[in-house]
């Protein structure tokens, strides 16, 4: 079984993980204090940068997050500049021996007058393909 789970402010990073379920064919679900992972083959973790970190509350879910909930995490991203939420998420699963693939989704999100209409609808495709692809593996 397939989780997507994400953290979304604006709604950019929801629209990927919206696409990216799509592909696996299961429902995404916005963190809070109520997520639990009962166990996940892969589990989806989005996410989006806000002054250079990731939000607090995936933050909490990932310090909790223990390493038999999960075969593996595969990240997405979305962000004004580039930055992906790869590095931090290795940051804190790593150490816990939570395996984190190199491979994630990225794409660019609006941001004030940056990006406007990212993620687009050729954007929420490549979501949906990646997630597929990553299922098939
Ligand atoms: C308060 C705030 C801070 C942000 N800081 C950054 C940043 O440091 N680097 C960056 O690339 N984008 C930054 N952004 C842009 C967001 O990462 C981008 O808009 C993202 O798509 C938002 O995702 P969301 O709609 O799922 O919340 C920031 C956005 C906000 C609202």
């Amino acid at each position: 079984m397939n989780q997507v789970i994400y953290a979304s402010r604006k709604g950019n990073t929801k629209k990927v993980a919206e696409f990216i379920a799509r592909g696996l064919g299961v429902k995404p679900e916005a963190v809070g204090p109520a997520t639990k992972i009962e166990h996940a083959d892969v589990l989806f973790v989005g996410g989006a940068l806000y002054a250079g970190g990731i939000d607090g509350k995936l933050r909490t879910f990932l310090e909790t997050l223990k390493s038999g909930q999960v075969d593996k995490v595969v990240t997405f991203s979305t962000s004004a500049g580039g930055k992906t939420i790869l590095s931090a998420v290795k940051s804190i699963l790593e150490p816990k021996n939570i395996k984190v693939a190199d491979e994630a989704f990225y794409c660019k999100g609006s941001f004030l007058c940056i990006n406007m209409g990212r993620p687009n609808e050729e954007d929420l495709k490549h979501a949906e393909d990646f997630a597929k692809k990553v299922a098939a593996l």
